[in-house]
């Protein structure tokens, strides 16, 4: 089994922006969890991360050839894009939507998901374990339904 890992803008910035929302944890500290977790589970992941819409929507798009399913932060895009949403639903893989804060307990704007509703689900609120937790369920989501 193997799943797309996809961060969306401005988290390439995470260990240096908004500390006191997102922690000192970088994408890096991310992105070598979730490989420990992998190999823990067995299963193969694959990593992108851009600030640029379009890039995101390529990803998503070639997902559907190698991938099982979608783990993705959309980050400020989940609030605007129903570009994102529409490709997420286009390539039909399940999908688990993840943040590091707790996006309801923030602004208002930031409360509207426009990828929750072709998500299987979102965690959020639990820092770098949102993304942990989201594996684990994207994992065995995927399982139960080979
Ligand atoms: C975020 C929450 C978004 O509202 C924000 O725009 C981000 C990060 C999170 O992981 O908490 O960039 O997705």
């Amino acid at each position: 089994m193997k799943f797309m890992i996809l961060h969306g803008p401005n988290l390439n910035l995470l260990g240096k922006r908004e500390p006191a929302i997102y922690g000192s944890i970088t994408i890096d500290d991310i992105n070598s969890s979730l490989v420990e977790l992998a190999a823990e589970l067995g299963c193969e992941l694959a990593f992108f991360q851009s600030n640029s819409e379009g890039e995101l929507i390529n990803a998503i798009h070639g997902s559907v050839l190698e991938c099982h399913g979608i783990l993705i932060n959309p980050a400020a895009y989940t609030h605007t894009s129903i570009a994102i949403r529409d490709a997420l639903s286009a390539v039909g893989l399940p999908v688990v939507e993840v943040h590091l804060s707790n996006i309801h307990r923030r602004e208002t704007f930031r409360h509207i998901s426009m990828v929750a509703p072709v998500a299987v689900g979102q965690i959020c609120g639990f820092g770098g374990d949102s993304y942990l937790l989201g594996l684990r369920a994207l994992y065995k989501y995927v399982k139960n339904s080979l």
